[in-house]
């Protein structure tokens, strides 16, 4: 942890005002930027600290143990350094391995996770045959199976571990992004809106909603995609706001306005990987800081 905060993030003297501090969100790299989006809609007043654990990724074709580490590291760094009021855990495969364990370390503030999103899936779906595109790690998790055991009566479910495309889509891949995206949507089976085609595609991890176009390229106009950041910002809401930690009103659905509210990014990988991501997706020229976080 060697990175000096900001002036703006230092936290305030003595015990700070929670509903002023800032809350964090965290991923493997780039893809909790598809929820930092949502999140910022949701809550345009508030501060973000976001970081991208690049340096020690893809977590979804590591063991457990791995993600376990890393995430409970990330989420002390957070709470010690920038006293978050909340922790937004920006990844399926960090969820799935670590959640119960960082809501024992820190049962203070509140932890909201990310998890494929197969119940509105099922609810949506009218062929009832659901494709599912998630990391090894994440398919592979006791908190997954139990989901999907709760859902099985519901729908068909097609499960895709989508082994290196978390990596292309943080390496700006294009190449190996589209031939990731066709190899697992081939391997699911027939797209469409006939009665046994897949019309339904679950993107759960928070990496692929940056490969959609390439998707939906290969699948076509009829299958509705399914992801998890509005619903999990609207969680992060609803439990600040039951704890009175809102920044103050916000208003749903405002668009934030520039540079009212600065964010803090932070990455153990590469700075530009991360500044360019920013910019691509979230249409933000930042800077990143270098960061260990051991
Ligand atoms: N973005 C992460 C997720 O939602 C995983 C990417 C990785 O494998 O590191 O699961």
């Amino acid at each position: 942890m060697t990175d000096a905060l900001p002036p703006h993030f230092k936290p305030l003297a003595g015990e700070p005002d929670p509903r002023a501090q800032a809350i964090g969100v965290f991923d493997s790299g780039v893809g909790g930027l598809s929820v930092l989006l949502a999140l910022r809609k949701e809550l345009p007043l508030e501060r973000f600290v976001y970081i991208a654990d690049s340096g020690h990724a893809p977590y979804g074709e590591r063991h457990d143990a791995h993600v376990i580490d890393r995430s409970r590291a990330i989420a002390r760094y957070l709470v010690a350094h920038h006293r978050v009021k909340a922790l937004v855990v920006a990844c399926n495969t960090a969820t799935a391995a670590a959640i119960r364990l960082l809501r024992q370390d820190f049962p203070d503030i509140p932890i909201i996770g990310i998890e494929p999103a197969l119940k509105p899936a099922a609810a949506l779906s009218k062929t009832r045959r659901i494709g599912v595109m998630a990391t090894r790690g994440t398919l592979q998790s006791e908190k997954f199976s139990a989901l999907l055991a709760s859902l099985k009566d519901q729908a068909t479910f097609i499960l895709q571990p989508c082994d290196g495309l978390a990596s292309a889509i943080e390496r700006s891949d294009a190449i190996k992004t589209i031939a990731s995206c066709a190899y697992s949507t081939r391997a699911m089976g027939q797209f469409g809106s006939d009665p046994d085609n897949i019309d339904t595609l679950v993107l759960g991890c928070t990496h692929y909603p940056f490969a959609s176009d390439e998707l939906r390229t290969l699948v076509g106009d009829h299958v509705t995609f399914v992801e998890c950041g509005t619903p999990v910002a609207r969680q992060a809401r609803r439990l600040l706001a039951a704890n009175n930690w809102l920044m103050q009103e916000e208003l749903p659905g405002v668009e934030p306005v520039e540079p009212a509210h600065p964010i803090y990014f932070g990455t153990t990988g590469n700075a530009q990987v991360l500044q360019a991501a920013a910019l691509r997706w979230l249409k933000l020229d930042i800077d990143a800081h270098s960061l260990k976080i051991n």
